[in-house]
């Protein structure tokens, strides 16, 4: 089986995964139509608002067909499981501890983890994953960073996020190891 449940699946289908922190509520609807409008068919929902759940909730109700609705900043075991009992399509944290993993990989959700150094990484090979998010990837290097995990982590993928922006994410989705692209500047 695989180990995070198809990830690179989800994010092959989509370029930029825009990342969004909601307060209002009333903009949840307004945000999905001006992504399909552009095109993009994803949104990764943080959990750093206290509206945070119930625009999850609202955006699952309304969620188009073939949109899928991730939800990142996780940072503790309880919001996987959160987001288990939502049903959310993926979910995304800007790191990982022991708890954290075990409970992605009892989700049975796909998920993608937040790695910044090469450490991160080979603990996360060593538990069979191979897909990550790089993050914040202005302060992990930037490009030079992807250049140079390439080549020391040949299987890996990673989704640059924290940094990326209109003018650089045409550079980064250029790197063969490079899925996809997160980010708030599309919202
Ligand atoms: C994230 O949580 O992925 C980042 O905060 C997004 O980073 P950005 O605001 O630099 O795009």
């Amino acid at each position: 089986m695989e180990k995070q449940f198809g990830i690179r699946n989800i994010l092959a289908q989509h370029e930029v995964i825009p990342v969004v922190s909601i307060t209002n509520i009333d903009e949840v609807e307004k945000v999905i139509e001006m992504l399909k409008l552009k095109s993009i068919n994803c949104i990764e929902l943080t959990l750093r608002s206290p509206s945070a759940y119930q625009a999850i909730e609202t955006a699952l109700k309304i969620r188009p067909s073939g949109f899928h609705i991730g939800v990142g900043t996780i940072v503790s075991s309880y919001q996987v499981k959160d987001c288990k009992s939502l049903g959310v399509d993926f979910m995304v944290s800007p790191g990982v501890s022991n708890g954290i993993a075990e409970a992605f990989e009892e989700s049975s959700i796909p998920f993608l983890p937040g790695v910044m150094t090469p450490s991160d990484i080979i603990s996360g090979i060593g538990r069979g994953w191979n897909t990550f998010k790089l993050f914040p990837f202005d302060l992990a290097g930037g490009v030079k960073a992807i250049k140079t995990y390439a080549s020391v982590f040949p299987q890996v993928r990673f989704c640059p996020t924290g940094g990326v922006h209109e003018t650089n994410y045409k550079d980064c989705l250029a790197h063969d190891n490079v899925i996809s692209v997160g980010g708030s500047w599309l919202v």
